[in-house]
């Protein structure tokens, strides 16, 4: 797994601005007098901070953004950036983002006032400091340290640790995301989860003979054409309430999506590696809870399957039983996701009798159609549970929009032969989908359905993020859990 780059806090030492080798960091505030780090830095250049200030560019700057000063007269230093002082939380971490990207391999020193900025500059700091090198041959070795300097290191490290909990899950999702499929085979995903069993996590690993006689005949359509054995994987965080129902998580855990029988066009299909961000984010969000020791009970389920064509594949006109009974007729082998999420909802709605359920999937194009990459689609039965998700994800930063349901796009999944099929036609393609996967929600659950095909991988960078796997999700549910589950 990809490690994250060490990051400690101590109190601040002007002394080092003088002979730090590698790389400073400093925040001004473009109106006031300048005070501490950066009043220093002035004065061992000779004005340069204060000029830089006076300059058009540094005028147009917002609160986060900053411009750097290279090897800067009388300092040691490669490089000082100096940022506009960020006032909200998101704006901390994007200076921090700033910061983890220019690193390269060179220590760091970051300057930061109170605790509470310090511990959210060094998140965004980690976040964006990811490189996915396990397939670069001679790729460079991580290496240096992010010092972060403060008036109150111990606070500032209490406040990081249950964020760099957050940030550590988010690389595994992004590990796993950004892995080629011959690489994560079911199995592979599999042992890599049973793994966390050291955390603390509780997790089983169903194999086919064991889902077959559960009855997940829908998942195990899907996988069949593949030589990889179809797997859910069930991992348990019990730190609540002895007993207490848990928030389920369910991940669509597709390695390889070729679309099956109804085989997708060549032009782009390696993007297909990405279709188990589903499973990625609730592994993801495993990690985290453990890492940091949530008090919740939390519930996390991935259905593992490769989608392939092959002369034992499922074909367009079959008809499976799912798990809960109910028949589907598969018109599309390529809407395989929500044959895989249907039966892993039903499992666990009746093993866990959750007090919420969210299942994510790289379900639909017709979300990136309907929302760009800007924003995962949100679908739900319940608005309080809802908002509560979608207050989660603004606070977080990460794009999430609500899609409506309804009985007319349910009407759409009728079937001639069975009691519905796995398509509704072209409009409205992400609704239908979410109406599929609705059929499988117990009354009175409340559910949440996120579509992330739009953002769990991104072809460009973001403040927080490289180009590639993004983690979406993993910080939302984390602190939706935190928000709703704790305390
Ligand atoms: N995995 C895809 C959806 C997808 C598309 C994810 C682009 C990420 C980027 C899914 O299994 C799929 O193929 N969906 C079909 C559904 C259709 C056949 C009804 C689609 O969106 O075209
Ligand atoms: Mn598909
Ligand atoms: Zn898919």
């Amino acid at each position: 797994m990809t490690e994250l780059t060490p990051i400690s806090f101590t109190q601040t030492d002007l002394d080092a601005i003088a002979t730090h080798t590698g790389r400073i960091a400093v925040f001004v505030s473009p109106d006031a007098d300048l005070t501490g780090a950066a009043a220093a830095v002035d004065r061992l250049t000779g004005g340069a901070v204060a000029r830089m200030m006076a300059g058009d560019g540094f005028k147009k700057l917002k609160p986060g953004d900053g411009m750097t000063l290279t090897y800067p007269g009388a300092m040691a230093a490669e490089a000082v950036e100096i940022f506009v002082a960020p006032g909200s939380v998101v704006e901390q971490r994007k200076a921090g983002g700033t910061i983890g990207k220019g690193r390269g391999k060179a220590d760091v020193v970051i300057f930061a006032d109170d605790a509470a900025t310090a511990a959210q500059v060094a998140y965004g700091a980690a976040l964006r400091d990811y490189a996915f090198e396990d397939h670069k041959t001679g790729g460079t070795p991580a290496g240096g340290q992010i010092t972060v300097m403060t008036s109150s290191p111990s606070d500032a490290e209490a406040a990081a640790a249950p964020l760099l909990a957050v940030a550590e899950g988010t690389f595994m999702t992004r590990d796993l995301v950004n892995a080629p499929a011959n690489v994560l085979t079911t199995t592979a995903f599999a042992d890599q989860l049973a793994e966390m069993s050291a955390l603390g996590l509780k997790v089983e690993v169903l194999e086919e003979d064991e889902l077959a006689k559960l009855g997940m005949r829908t998942l195990l359509s899907v996988g069949q054409g593949s030589d990889s054995p179809s797997k859910v994987v069930v991992m348990r965080w019990e730190g609540g309430t002895e007993g207490a129902a848990p928030l389920a998580l369910v991940g669509k855990g597709v390695v390889f999506d070729t679309g099956g029988i109804s085989l997708k066009p060549a032009a782009g299909m390696e993007d297909m590696t990405m279709d188990m961000g589903g499973a990625g984010v609730v592994s993801g969000v495993m990690r985290a809870l453990a890492l940091r020791k949530a008090k919740a009970n939390v519930v996390g389920l991935v259905g593992l399957v490769e989608n392939m064509p092959s002369g034992n594949a499922t074909r367009p006109g079959d008809v499976v039983a799912s798990m809960k009974g109910d028949t589907v007729e598969v018109i599309n082998t390529d809407a395989e996701g929500r044959l895989v999420l249907c039966d892993v909802m039903w499992y666990a709605q009746e093993r866990f009798k959750p007090a919420g359920m969210i299942d994510l999937a790289t379900l639909t194009g017709a979300i990136i159609i309907g929302l760009g990459h800007e924003n995962a689609g949100v679908f739900s039965n319940d608005d309080d549970f809802c908002t509560a998700f979608l207050d989660a994800a603004k606070a977080e930063d990460e794009g999430a929009w609500r899609m409506p349901l309804g009985k007319a796009y349910d009407d759409m999944l009728k079937s001639r032969v069975a009691d519905m099929k796995n398509v509704g036609g072209r409009p409205a393609g992400s609704i239908t989908a979410a109406q599929f996967l609705q059929r499988f929600v117990k009354d009175g659950t409340p559910w949440i359905h996120l579509d992330i095909a739009g953002v769990a991988s991104l072809k460009s960078e973001t403040p927080l993020a490289p180009k590639g796997a993004t983690g979406w999700g993993v910080a939302a549910l984390n602190r939706l859990v935190a928000n709703r589950y704790e305390g």
